[in-house]
């Protein structure tokens, strides 16, 4: 979307970050790769982006390293360097748009697993004072697509590394239906075969946001009581599920291909025709018409299923 920022720093250093914030125009957004935000409008205010770009091993035991990882490295160069290297733990998580401060903040997920299962620790700058803090995995409240800098300190701290650790010894996680006849078909689970096979089953379902614009999934999966479950059900029998904490976790493309949405468009903004989940810019749309067609496909959900879908991505 061509939007603009009244400025736009990029920080290479800390120490950068924190002259900056000396004097800074207001509001403030601190931004990744970008490949989750909507934005409304133009950003009255300043952007800031951290360009630190440093991938250092900063210890070792039997079986795990733990790698500190600059906020400004693209999420997948990360994934690939640890392919290279033999370090396990991130390679599900292949592909995906973005980079590594943005990953700690949204909390990425797929193919059974999340960014959170091999986060050690965040170093951030306080964006009001300057100061440093790092905050252990336990202190960033980690839940589906969730932590406390999207919750209680949006917007107030600015992820300058994160500190993974990932383990040495082969770790393959095949639970998603696909994946694991992918990995055999490819050879069998080497981390080189994991990624490729990630990689493949991405590109047959999600739409490369280089070439069409899009945020990946725009809702998040609702997870529902088992009585509502129950409910729906009764009526359609192949319900994907899977057991989530408190409740029941539903796919919100098989509920919006349900509605009928699924490859329709309102106006510029349409519904992905291969994956329901994500709406995509054909050319020109504003953030104005990807909310309208999003707000009417809450509606439409919420009619038929009662169920209110939430966003994954950030109107700014
Ligand atoms: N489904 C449909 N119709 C659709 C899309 C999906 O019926 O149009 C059904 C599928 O048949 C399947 C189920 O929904 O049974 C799940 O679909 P899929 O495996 O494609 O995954 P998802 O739940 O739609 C989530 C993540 C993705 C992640 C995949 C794989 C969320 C919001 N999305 O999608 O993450 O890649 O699982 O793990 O949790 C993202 O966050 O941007 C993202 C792409």
């Amino acid at each position: 979307m061509d939007v603009r920022a009244n400025s736009l720093i990029d920080w290479a250093t800390t120490d950068e970050l924190k002259n900056a914030l000396l004097d800074i125009e207001k509001p403030v957004l601190m931004i990744g790769g970008g490949s989750n935000l909507l934005f409304m409008g133009d950003f009255k205010g300043t952007v800031l982006h951290s360009t630190i770009s440093s991938i250092e091993i900063i210890g070792r035991t039997d079986d795990h390293v733990h790698v500190k990882v600059g906020a400004g490295v693209v999420w997948d160069d990360f994934v690939a360097w640890c392919t290279i290297n033999g370090f396990w733990g991130v390679e599900n998580l292949s592909a995906i748009p973005g980079e590594v401060g943005a990953s700690a903040v949204q909390n990425i997920g797929a193919y059974g697993v999340e960014a959170k299962d091999v986060i050690d620790t965040v170093q951030t700058i306080c964006l009001a004072d300057g100061t440093e803090r790092d905050f252990s995995n336990s202190e960033c409240n980690y839940a589906y697509r969730q932590s406390i800098f999207k919750n209680e300190l949006k917007g107030q701290y600015a992820v300058a590394y994160v500190i993974y650790a990932l383990s040495t010894v082969p770790q393959p996680k095949l639970g998603y239906g696909a994946l694991e006849q992918e990995v055999e078909r490819l050879g069998g689970p080497t981390l080189a075969n994991i990624r490729q096979a990630v990689i493949s089953i991405r590109e047959s379902k999600l739409p490369d946001p280089k070439v069409l614009g899009n945020a990946g999934s725009f809702f998040m999966n609702p997870v529902i009581s088992e009585e509502e479950f129950n409910i729906i059900r009764s009526n359609y029998p192949d319900v994907p599920s899977y057991a989530a904490p408190g409740g029941v976790k539903v796919p919100a493309g098989w509920l919006i291909e349900k509605t009928g949405w699924k490859g329709r468009s309102l106006g510029p903004a349409a519904v992905y025709d291969k994956q329901a989940l994500v709406l995509v810019n054909k050319g020109g749309a504003t953030g104005a018409d990807v909310k309208r067609l999003a707000d009417t496909i809450i509606a439409d959900v919420k009619q038929k299923f009662g169920i209110t879908l939430s966003t994954e991505v950030n109107y700014i």
